[in-house]
């Protein structure tokens, strides 16, 4: 039996860890471990969303000063990490980097090779504590300075923003990214945590799947497509030239980045959130931040608005989390890196599950090549 091509609708693993509801209607949700993603975005911080996606249910406060802590405690580099992003990672791009970072890590790992779910807890936290000091490293190492130490008395989010902006953060701007986090944590079978699954299935270890996952997020199509998204708003440039812009795309039959998904045929849950934090960051900072904010924001609406009046598809996640990065302050090459920081909390919940009750993950193909042919010898080609 043929699946739909790029496996639409083929249901490929059994789960406990997200679920994706009415993704047909115009009000799909998304709850992680049975918990609205819109109430784990309000209330929660993203060590609290991390023990809930590995532990399966929310850490009470105990539990949960007790994992901040074990995750603060873990955010220094090996020196091994650090020496290879000062040489030869600080030429890769940011995603390139870190897969490449991530590989070298566990080679530090005395756990590397045990896939017990304890084991891929204990480096999951590691992993997790340590991607936003890969990323901020390398940023920093690229343009000739020395990277920071992380400051364990910020939270994970804080944290990220110091070590790549090198500066603490306002309050507004954490929240701001640990609330997009949050959301962006995990999605079920999205491409790259079906790769760490595939990866996982063969018993290859957390680390391994980490970097499949990290190679299949980079592309246009799944994590690389809010920088396409950057790029648009500024070369549409202003709210208005957008319909033009709609109008001329869609007559051309080109993708509007940041637009459609797979699962979600109405409003993806994730977007509306984004778009509501871009609206609390646009009018904040000085005049000329605020402008620069107000202008990318508007423009971002406006699109939406052209997309809208002339086809059913509406923006995915990546459409306002491309605004929202930008006015955080991370470089557009620096977005599918901060979704991985994000997304490591769900690869880490999905490696761990696809290991607990494992099949090898294995679909066939159907041939449409040609058939039985006859072999010539090389001197008679
Ligand atoms: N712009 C214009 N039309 C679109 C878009 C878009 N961005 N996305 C889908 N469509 C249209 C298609 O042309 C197609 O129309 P048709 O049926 O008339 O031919 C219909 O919607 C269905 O599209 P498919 O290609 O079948 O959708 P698929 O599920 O294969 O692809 C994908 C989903 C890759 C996300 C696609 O919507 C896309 O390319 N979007 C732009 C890139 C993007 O934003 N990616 C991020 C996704 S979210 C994430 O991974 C974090």
């Amino acid at each position: 039996m043929f699946a739909k091509e790029g496996l639409e609708g083929v249901v490929a693993a059994r789960t406990s860890i997200c679920l994706i509801k009415g993704a047909e209607g115009a009000k799909a949700a998304l709850e992680y471990r049975g918990y609205s993603i819109h109430d784990l975005a309000s209330h929660c911080g993203f060590e609290e969303v991390a023990y809930l996606l590995w532990y399966g249910a929310l850490p009470s406060a105990d539990e949960l000063r007790d994992f901040s802590r074990l995750m603060r405690a873990n955010r220094t580099l090996p020196r091994r990490v650090s020496r290879a992003l000062a040489s030869i990672l600080r030429d890769l791009t940011p995603i390139d980097a870190l897969r490449a970072a991530v590989s070298i890590l566990a080679a530090d790992d005395l756990d590397a090779a045990d896939n017990s779910p304890a084991a891929n807890v204990r480096k999951g936290v590691r992993l997790t504590a340590q991607m936003p000091s890969i990323v901020g490293a390398h940023h920093r190492l690229a343009m000739g300075l020395k990277p920071l130490a992380p400051d364990s008395t910020l939270n994970h989010a804080a944290n990220f923003l110091y070590l790549v902006k090198g500066k603490r953060p306002r309050e507004l701007e954490a929240r701001a990214l640990e609330s997009a986090m949050i959301l962006e944590a995990d999605h079920g079978l999205n491409p790259s945590t079906f790769a760490a699954r595939v990866a996982a299935g063969t018993l290859a270890d957390l680390h391994s799947a980490v970097v499949a996952a990290l190679a299949t997020l980079k592309g246009p199509l799944h994590g690389g497509a809010a920088a396409q998204v950057l790029a648009m708003l500024h070369a549409v440039g202003d709210a208005s030239n957008a319909a033009g812009f709609v109008r001329k795309a869609l007559a051309a039959h080109a993708r509007v980045a940041g637009f459609g998904h797979r699962i979600y045929k109405g409003d993806d849950p994730r977007a509306i959130d984004l778009k509501r934090w871009c609206e609390r960051l646009a009018g904040k900072g000085d005049a000329r931040r605020r402008r620069e904010a107000l202008k990318l924001f508007d423009c971002a609406k406006a699109i939406e608005r052209e997309v809208r009046k002339r086809v059913p598809i509406a923006p995915n996640v990546d459409f306002y989390a491309a605004p929202l990065w930008s006015m955080l302050g991370f470089q557009p090459d620096q977005f599918a890196p901060v979704f991985a920081c994000a997304r490591i909390a769900g690869w880490v919940a999905h490696v761990a599950e696809q290991h607990i009750d494992n099949r090898l993950i294995r679909p066939e193909e159907e041939y449409i090549g040609p058939l039985s042919r006859p072999f010539i010898p090389i001197e008679q080609r």
